[in-house]
């Protein structure tokens, strides 16, 4: 058990949608774990809200059964017992006023029987229809006031499709509750190695005085699976690559690899940081869509001697379909520290690995030195902010083969998380509901954030749309993506940085 800095206020917390694989996989098992480290306070309750008929029983149940399957081996049976006699459940339809009727009255219990002020945070793990329809539900029931207690509401991505939806939701939400109480989570946020670059920019100092164009070549960040659509072919469908990872968790990553220092660790100047990263992305016009942004779609193909099929015939994809799987982009910040350095992400089901990475590639070290000698190509340096599968840094340079002859040859210097920390129960979600429970937002996006990312990708999906691909699937299942991603650096005299790579 690890040490405890501090508690997360005495709140309850209200999951619409409740009966999903998200709460099943993702937040429950959270809060177990939260729980476990003693973040929680005993003035703590969940309350489930679904369209399904449950009782409180069945879901207890339920949540039993799911905690023991997903904590495995060691599971705590006594902080199970602990967890399930906080839990209840509510159901009903969401557009119903007695569903927030019959939730109000169920809160009123559990902060009676579990010593709770009125702090209620509502996660709604619904599709984002519902989240303007559902706030104003539970606010019109008064349970978005905020005279009592605390009132915060946590939102699911997508936030939006587009930068219209985007704006037109923020709009919504903004006449219902402050952009104080609205929490919009990206998951990539809660992961640790995401989180660490900050710590590893701002935290030592020897790597910010390199961090810049004077001495960075060019930036990847790659998000590859090896994982196709699986069940999610409906709306993955509508949504495609680059809405689903670009504009939110890709972003994420570049923002916080090429920020300013921000002047403390409060949530709006990070966050303040992050958007004039996103307002110094070039847009792009429909000529840079064409040279710049590369679409791909896979194909049959073998990963790990298995035979899969193509995107066009994964369950609910229309046989025709023009969704891409894979986008590559390449990103221009026009800022001082980043002028003429590219920023290049890519990302894909389907790939040849599972790999999410952001490598900082550094120039090349004069050739003068080495003039007379066998090392025709010096080998150049880089950091890799490995964030999944492995997780840790890599510093990769030359040194000195031994030897009578002067040759060089490539090493890593590498920090692993699970050497030095050893292993971490996480799920991801721990550290941003806690967050929430603590009223801590610097790990979520701000409606201003969110807007300037739609504004960047909106161009690009117009032309897609206008433009239809013509040689869809152009990547087998078990590549790294199109021909074209490959030309799309190399044209720029470089290459991808392929897990695959020797
Ligand atoms: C989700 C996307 O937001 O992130 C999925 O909708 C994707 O398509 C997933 O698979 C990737 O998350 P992670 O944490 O597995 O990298």
């Amino acid at each position: 058990m690890s040490e405890i800095h501090k508690q997360a206020d005495a709140c309850t917390m209200i999951i619409f949608g409740a009966t999903g694989d998200l709460t099943k996989r993702k937040l429950f098992p959270a809060l177990y774990n939260l729980a476990k480290q003693g973040f929680l306070p005993d003035s703590f309750a969940v309350v489930g809200v679904g369209r399904q008929e449950f009782t409180s029983e069945e879901f207890q149940r339920k949540i039993e059964a799911d905690l023991t399957q997903f904590i495995g081996k060691d599971v705590d049976k006594d902080l199970i017992k602990w967890f399930v006699a906080r839990t209840h459940y509510t159901g009903g339809d969401f557009a119903d006023k007695k569903t927030f009727k019959n939730l109000q009255k169920l809160l009123k219990d559990l902060d009676k029987q579990f010593d709770i002020p009125e702090n209620y945070f509502f996660y709604l793990a619904t599709p984002p229809s519902l989240f303007a329809p559902v706030t104003e539900q539970a606010c019109e029931s008064g349970l978005g006031d905020e005279k009592d207690g605390w009132r915060r509401f946590i939102y699911e991505k997508p936030f939006g499709h587009d930068l219209e939806s985007a704006k037109n939701l923020n709009y919504e939400l903004a006449g219902l509750v402050k952009e104080t109480q609205i929490y919009r989570i990206d998951h990539y946020l809660g992961k640790e190695t995401v989180q660490n670059i900050l710590v590893f920019r701002f935290g030592n100092s020897i790597f910010e005085p390199i961090w810049n164009r004077n001495y960075i070549d060019h930036v990847q960040i790659t998000v590859a699976e090896k994982l196709g659509v699986e069940q999610r072919g409906g709306y993955y469908d509508t949504a495609g690559a680059l809405r689903d990872m670009i504009p939110n968790h890709i972003f994420q990553l570049v923002t916080l690899t090429a920020m300013e220092p921000p002047v403390s660790f409060e949530a709006d100047a990070v966050r303040d940081e992050q958007a004039k990263i996103l307002h110094a992305i070039q847009p792009f016009t429909p000529e840079d869509v064409l040279h710049n942004a590369v679409r791909g779609q896979y194909g049959e193909g073998v990963i790990t001697d298995k035979k899969l099929p193509a995107y066009r015939t994964e369950e609910n994809v229309p046989p025709a379909s023009n969704t891409e799987t894979f986008a590559a982009l390449k990103l221009s910040i026009d800022n001082w520290r980043w002028a003429n350095v590219p920023f290049y992400v890519r990302t894909g089901k389907r790939m040849a690995g599972k790999q999410s990475e952001i490598i900082i590639q550094f120039k090349k070290a004069p050739f003068m030195l080495f003039r007379d000698t066998t090392i025709e190509k010096l080998t150049t340096n880089r950091i890799v902010v490995h964030i999944q599968p492995d997780e840790g840094i890599t510093l990769h340079f030359g040194a000195k083969i031994p030897g009578p002859i002067v040759d060089m040859g490539a090493v890593d210097m590498d920090f692993n998380y699970l050497d030095h920390f050893g292993e971490t129960i996480s799920t991801g979600y721990e550290r941003l509901l806690f967050d929430c429970m603590t009223g801590d937002a610097t790990l979520f996006q701000r409606a201003d954030m969110v807007e300037a990312s739609w504004q960047i990708v909106s161009p690009i999906l117009d032309v897609w749309k206008a433009i239809p691909a013509r040689n869809f699937p152009n990547y087998e299942s078990g590549n790294w993506g199109p021909d074209e991603s490959d030309a799309l650096l190399r044209n720029d005299g470089r290459k991808w940085k392929n897990s695959t790579d020797k």
